[in-house]
């Protein structure tokens, strides 16, 4: 497809492929099929993932950091990610897109009460996201099981949460201790009765990630640093592309390397993911 900035891809590889939904994403969990998800923030990249094959795209608050230059996801607004999220939106359309979008409710947008949270994710959901996802557990999974019960599919975050990088005390690798594995082990069984269908653990040791994979029934894990254990993989699209403007987390593989061009480099993403051949565990030393 023509536009005044180039050419969009064509179309996805299969002109046949079915818009990725709630259910296909809980076939594959249970079919043992490894699910992709990638970040976007515009309509071309979010094309060009779609076309690559990638399943999932998150439209994540941590455009705060590739997008506009803040140290931390905190400075990120609801109006900014309703922008982003319209942008992706827009670009799948244009190439009639499959991809399920999940849209990252920012910090202080649902903290305050239930009816902030469902108000903050009704506009991402007009911005067009399929699923909103929220971080932390505890108190988090009252407000996790009032927005499913209103109909709004909701991805939970556990492990390292960046919102809470100030309280953390960096981005650091969680659930290393005995209470600290403890509480991930019970948050991840809370979040799931409270209804939530996919859950990214970010940042936690493999063996962790892959028991709470196995513990959970109808949950969706999507590990970030968290081994090869869980059910699909999730990665910044700038760290994955190699041009992060600061130091790149171990765990990432540059899938730029040896190829031509972004879209090939999503699709070896995907291949890798799928095959088994990323992440490396070896890379874990977490
Ligand atoms: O904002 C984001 O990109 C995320 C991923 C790191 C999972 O939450």
């Amino acid at each position: 497809m023509g536009t005044p900035y180039g050419t969009l891809p064509a179309s996805s590889p299969e002109p046949q492929r079915k818009p990725v939904s709630l259910p296909r994403l809980q076939d594959m969990r249970e079919r043992g099929e490894k699910i992709t998800m990638l970040t976007a923030y515009d309509a071309t990249f979010a094309a060009v993932a779609d076309a690559a094959g990638v399943e999932c795209i998150l439209v994540g608050d941590s455009l705060g950091m590739v997008c506009q230059g803040l140290a931390s996801t905190v400075g990120v607004t609801l109006e900014t990610m309703c922008y982003h999220t319209e942008s992706v939106v827009r670009g799948l359309r244009r190439v009639q897109g499959t991809a399920w979008i999940i849209g990252d409710l920012p910090f202080g947008s649902y903290h305050e009460s239930r009816e902030q949270a469902l108000r903050s994710a009704s506009a991402l959901l007009q911005a067009g996201a399929h699923m909103v996802k929220l971080e932390g557990g505890g108190w988090t999974c009252e407000t996790v099981r009032f927005l499913v019960e209103r109909g709004i599919p909701v991805c939970a975050h556990l492990g390292l949460t960046p919102q809470s990088v100030h309280a953390l005390g960096g981005y650091r690798v969680q659930g290393r201790d005995p209470a600290s594995i403890e509480r991930l082990k019970h948050d991840a069984l809370d979040l799931q009765d409270a209804g939530a269908a996919m859950m990214v653990l970010e940042m936690v040791p493999a063996a962790l990630a892959t028991q709470i994979t196995a513990a959970l029934a109808r949950c969706a894990t999507i590990g970030i640093g968290a081994g090869k254990g869980t059910a699909g993989q999730v990665l910044v699209m700038h760290d994955m592309l190699g041009i992060n403007l600061g130091k790149n987390p171990k765990f990432v593989r540059n899938f730029m390397t040896g190829q031509s061009s972004v879209q090939a480099a999503m699709a070896a993403y995907v291949a890798a993911v799928k095959g088994g051949q990323f992440p490396d565990d070896a890379l874990h030393a977490w």
